[in-house]
């Protein structure tokens, strides 16, 4: 079975719902206290033992790369003022042995697209997917968590599940699964965004997957689904009959800061954490 050594982190969306604060910034670099999302993405995949970090960006992107991109002007001055635990925070930001890998997507056409654009630096390998806006406090890396349940499936696509409010369904992948009573449960279908009277169960998929590298070729042939995207999900239906397909029920808490209230709810968890006092 081939390992996970490279994660994809579709970053090519355009972020309308914090407009105006993403009109020139990218909203993965918008920050949780003081670290953008992005990081912390970047932060969970090398936890989990991933070497290549391959972002799929669009335009007015340029943020990320340069965030991980060496800093010598910056690393000079606060040496020379000795000021040492900024210099750490600095270096941490790109780790030793770490890749980091830029390709576009010339227009957002969907999560799906985005996925497809990685292929020619992909390859022929199992992979994990990364959804900044999806931040999650765990002790194990959740994409961790979903790469130890596809070697004990001995390979497959895994995704993250985790039950939702009826009345969210219409913002999430939902799964229908063969068996309770697991955390890696076999999934049967998957349907994007359905309305909740629609919706087969209420177990949500979030931005965390592995998938193995026969999901290109599905990306490559599906139309144009649910909000006229080329939606992951779609491709992700269509791996079923090919690739067994589990859902992993993750130890964490997540917060979606793709929503005001998920990122507001991640900054006073965040902030707590690290000792401040929320008035
Ligand atoms: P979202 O739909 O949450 O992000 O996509 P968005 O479109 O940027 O945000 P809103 O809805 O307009 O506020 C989930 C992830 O997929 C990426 C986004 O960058 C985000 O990380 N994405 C989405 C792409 O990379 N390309 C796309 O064409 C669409």
């Amino acid at each position: 079975m081939k390992q996970v050594r490279k994660a994809v982190f579709p970053v090519a969306g355009l972020g309308t719902r914090f407009l105006p604060a993403t009109k020139a910034m990218p909203k993965e670099m918008l920050p949780i206290v003081d670290k953008p999302l992005i990081q912390y993405a970047v932060e969970e995949a090398a936890a989990a033992g991933i070497t290549d970090m391959i972002f799929v960006t669009g335009r007015h992107k340029r943020a990320i790369e340069d965030h991980f991109d060496s800093a010598p002007e910056l690393k000079r001055d606060l040496t020379s003022k000795g000021k040492d635990t900024l210099l750490r925070i600095l270096n941490e930001v790109v780790p030793p042995g770490i890749n980091f890998i830029f390709v576009r997507q010339p227009e957002p056409l969907g999560l799906g697209h985005a996925v497809l654009c990685a292929q020619p630096v992909v390859g022929d390998e199992p992979f994990a997917v990364l959804l900044a806006d999806d931040l999650i406090d765990a002790d194990r890396p959740v994409i961790g968590q979903l790469i130890n349940a596809r070697s004990t499936k001995n390979g497959g696509n895994v995704l993250a599940v985790q039950t939702v409010p009826r009345e969210k369904t219409n913002q999430y992948g939902i799964v229908q699964i063969a068996e309770n009573g697991t955390n890696v449960p076999v999934i049967k279908s998957i349907v994007e965004k359905p309305e909740p009277d629609k919706a087969p169960s209420t177990l949500a998929v979030i931005g965390r997957y592995v998938l193995e590298p026969s999901i290109f070729e599905s990306l490559r042939n599906i139309e144009r689904g649910a909000g006229g995207e080329i939606q992951l999900t779609d491709a992700i239906a269509r791996e079923l009959i090919k690739d067994q397909t589990y859902g992993c029920r993750y130890e964490g808490t997540r917060f979606d800061c793709g929503s005001k209230q998920g990122f507001l709810n991640a900054t006073v968890h965040f902030a707590r954490k690290s000792g401040y006092e929320i008035l």
